[in-house]
């Protein structure tokens, strides 16, 4: 397993293209199934998951061709409804294909995710929204054994809490539903916006994109378009949180600030000026002061939990003591052991951690167990005195594109030790 070693100091100086967003990414090659006409995405992020969703479809019958940054996905017809274990239990996001398998075909049997290191990240409403539109549906042998012969009716579903994946795989199967489907606490993140824009253009009809109560009028059939996928908002908040680190300048190309507005006034609070440039935006620290600030993560448009430990790792350096509450997830805070060892202070009462901001952070052999727990020993690996070694990095790239190539262009004195 690949490693990756950082000598920390150096402020990053330079551009960060930030790519495609993995979580606009999946849910649109899902939609894939929805139509048999042919989907084309650009800016695709060239990421393990992308990988991952390609080998699922094209065991359900979808042809999928990678180009550099674009793929074409094509289903003219589906010949396996079943997504296995050995796929979905690699990756959650799998679950994305129950929506559009169950709409397209009327019938799905696909491995329920099970939990991972967040949590047992349940799909309860999932499941009880497509029932709600009349799927018959059974848990067998650790699968969801969906069916509706008939076709899937629109409904009224309102979401007891936000789910990302829960509102994109129902607001999918709405779309060829027969009638309204009204999604009520439907989430808002700028991913589901994204995947929102991209069935209009397929022929769906959907109402309040972007508001939490979503409006689905079933059409019979949708069409191919082409599509240029959000760029990653959650990435560009991770590199923005590199520079404040190190206390460097960076500008993010191809990052909207609009969709960092609770990220970029935390900031902003920091101490860190946030500027908005003609190709994205620039993050640099002015002072040298870190000012210690608390964090409380929310469903869109609120603090996301995926830049959670990013903020963390910054708070380690924080001129005063801080509290960080995840209200998400219920285990999300794996990444706190590991900045110990590193020298933080940080002391966890289930899920608020307090951070009492420490002069530096000393470099030490350290592991990965997530996707943006790995990517915050990464930032502080930038600024440790001495060297750190990550393992386990195939968590981050999972989700980063070639991290260190980018981070080492900016001055970062970084590199991927082969297994
Ligand atoms: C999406 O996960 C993202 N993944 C996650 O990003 C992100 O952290 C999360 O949304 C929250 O923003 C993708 O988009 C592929 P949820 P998702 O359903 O949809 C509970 C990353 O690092 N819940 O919004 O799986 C659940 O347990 C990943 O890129 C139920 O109880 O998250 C959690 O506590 C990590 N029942 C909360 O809701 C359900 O049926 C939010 O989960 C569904 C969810």
């Amino acid at each position: 397993m690949d490693r990756i070693r950082i000598r920390g100091g150096t402020p990053l100086r330079g551009k960060i293209t930030i790519s495609g967003a993995k979580n606009a990414a999946l849910p649109l090659m899902a939609a894939s199934l929805l139509t048999v006409e042919k989907l084309v995405f650009q800016n695709l992020p060239q990421l393990a998951d992308i990988t991952t969703m390609a080998k699922l479809l094209g065991q359900h019958g979808t042809q999928v061709e990678m180009g550099k940054g674009a793929a074409t996905l094509h289903t003219p017809s589906i010949s396996n409804v079943t997504a296995p274990y050995d796929l979905v239990r690699k990756m959650r996001a799998s679950i994305l294909v129950l929506g559009p398998l169950v709409a397209r075909c009327g019938k799905a049997r696909v491995s329920l995710p099970g939990g991972c290191a967040l949590g047992t990240r349940p799909v309860d409403l999932h499941i009880a929204g497509l029932q709600k539109m009349g799927a018959r549906i059974d848990l067998e042998d650790g699968y969801i054994v969906a069916e509706v012969p008939r076709g899937l009716t629109g409904a009224e579903i309102v979401f007891p809490q936000v789910t990302v994946t829960g509102t994109e795989n129902l607001m999918m199967a709405a779309c060829l539903a027969k009638g309204e489907t009204v999604l009520v606490g439907a989430a808002r993140e700028p991913e589901v916006t994204d995947l929102a824009e991209c069935l209009v253009k397929m022929g769906a009809k959907i109402e309040g994109i972007g508001s939490d109560t979503l409006h689905i009028q079933g059409v019979n059939a949708l069409h191919g378009t082409t599509h240029s996928i959000v760029a990653d908002r959650i990435v560009a908040g991770t590199y923005a949180m590199a520079a404040a680190m190190t206390g460097g300048e960076l500008e993010l190309v191809g990052a909207r600030m609009e969709h960092l507005q609770a990220v970029i006034e935390f900031l902003d609070r920091v101490g860190i000026s946030v500027t908005s440039t003609k190709d994205g935006f620039s993050v640099r620290r002015a002072a040298n002061t870190i000012r210690s600030v608390d964090v409380n993560t929310a469903p869109y448009p609120g603090f996301p939990t995926d830049l959670q430990a990013q903020a963390m790792a910054l708070m380690t350096l924080g001129n005063d003591g801080c509290t960080i509450h995840e209200s998400i997830f219920e285990n999300r805070f794996m990444h706190v052991p590991e900045l110990c060892r590193m020298g933080a202070n940080i002391t966890v009462n289930g899920a608020t951690a307090f951070v009492r901001g420490v002069p530096e952070l000393h470099g030490a052999p350290v592991m990965a167990t997530d996707l943006r727990a790995s990517v915050c020993l990464v930032l502080a690996g930038l600024v440790a005195k001495g060297d750190t070694i990550v393992s386990r990095v195939y968590h981050l790239d999972r989700g980063y594109e070639r991290v260190e190539e980018k981070l080492a262009a900016c001055g970062a004195e970084i590199e991927r030790l082969a297994a």
